[in-house]
């Protein structure tokens, strides 16, 4: 009987530009670990966060990887008491799917402690319901950082899951201003009605992208990033943020927008060598907007969770 699981979630970047809350893809290098281990005390209980998680609540009702471990025991109908340590690689309320990552890395962990009862597919319902608790019911992040690559939710309930083709080389920019911004806030920015001509406009960019990933067509995906109703809304929240954008596009990238809920920014490019020109100039925008910001390139198409040898070491 396997006494202790470590598991790795990578980051993620949700919506994609125009797919608000439907669309998520997974990347590399970047994410979060949780270690799960049996405890003879019943119940689901966090012992530790280390890394980039200091103002995180122990308590497991309010921390996505307690509430997710809890969800699937539930959800494999088994009983199990256990214990969690957490290693944050993603900074809090940064736009790339950390509450998602920590919850994905304990569902994980925490069915393979048990025997794997459950498929991954069945562990996107127990993350959903720990992101309901911190940043609202979606599947944008957790889908992708379950399954890997380009996921589109086609619906949550009841869900319906479809994993998208990624273009040949497509690699990913992300940058993450020294800002917070709590995906609750970003939300309520967010308009509750929109013209019946905008929500054509928005649905014609979702289709494009959609039709773009399977022919490969770079261009087609590059007129299909723009999103005309979350980014023009949001935008504003970050400083430097539209200019970084449009720094993304000027140094060649296929298009650029905001990562999830932000600050983070994402651009796409057609080469690593497009995406370092494109880093270089969105941090720039940023630094001259007065806030410091780090970059990340990882290629689009990215395995999702997976089980880690070691545990990281604490910090
Ligand atoms: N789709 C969500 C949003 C992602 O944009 O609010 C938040 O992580």
């Amino acid at each position: 009987m396997i006494s202790s699981v470590t598991a790795f979630a990578p980051a993620t970047v949700a919506n994609l530009g125009p797919g608000f809350d439907v669309i998520g893809l997974a990347i590399d290098g970047i994410g979060d670990t949780v270690t799960v281990s049996r405890s003879t005390t019943p119940g689901v209980h966090l012992t530790a966060i280390h890394g980039d998680g200091g103002l995180l609540p122990l308590d497991p009702t309010l921390n996505t990887a307690a509430i997710a471990a809890s969800e699937t025991i539930k959800a494999a109908g088994a009983a199990l008491g256990i214990t969690l340590k957490l290693h944050k690689g993603l900074a809090l309320c940064s736009g790339l799917g950390s509450s998602a990552a920590s919850a994905v890395a304990a569902a994980y962990a925490t069915n393979l402690l048990l025997g794997s009862p459950l498929r991954k597919h069945d562990l996107i319902g127990p993350c959903m319901e720990a992101e309901a608790v911190v940043a609202g019911r979606h599947a944008d992040n957790v889908a992708p950082a379950l399954l890997g690559g380009l996921v589109l939710i086609r619906s949550t309930n009841p869900l319906d899951i479809v994993r998208l083709p990624i273009p040949e080389g497509l690699t990913v920019v992300v940058v993450r201003p020294e800002m917070a911004l709590p995906t609750k806030k970003a939300r309520a920015a967010l308009p509750t009605h929109i013209e019946l001509s905008t929500m054509v406009a928005a649905t014609a960019q979702i289709a494009g992208l959609v039709s773009a990933c399977y022919s490969g067509d770079l261009s087609l995906l590059s007129r299909c990033l723009a999103d005309p109703v979350v980014t023009p809304a949001r935008i504003g929240l970050i400083p430097g943020g539209q200019n970084a954008l449009d720094a993304a596009l000027d140094a060649g990238a296929l298009g650029a927008s905001i990562s999830g809920a932000g600050p983070s920014l994402f651009a796409l490019c057609r080469s690593v060598r497009s995406a370092k020109a494109t880093a270089q100039a969105m941090t720039s925008a940023f630094l001259d907007a007065g806030l410091p910001a780090t970059s990340h390139i990882s290629p689009a198409n990215c395995p999702g969770v997976r089980r880690l040898r070691q545990a990281p070491k604490a910090s």
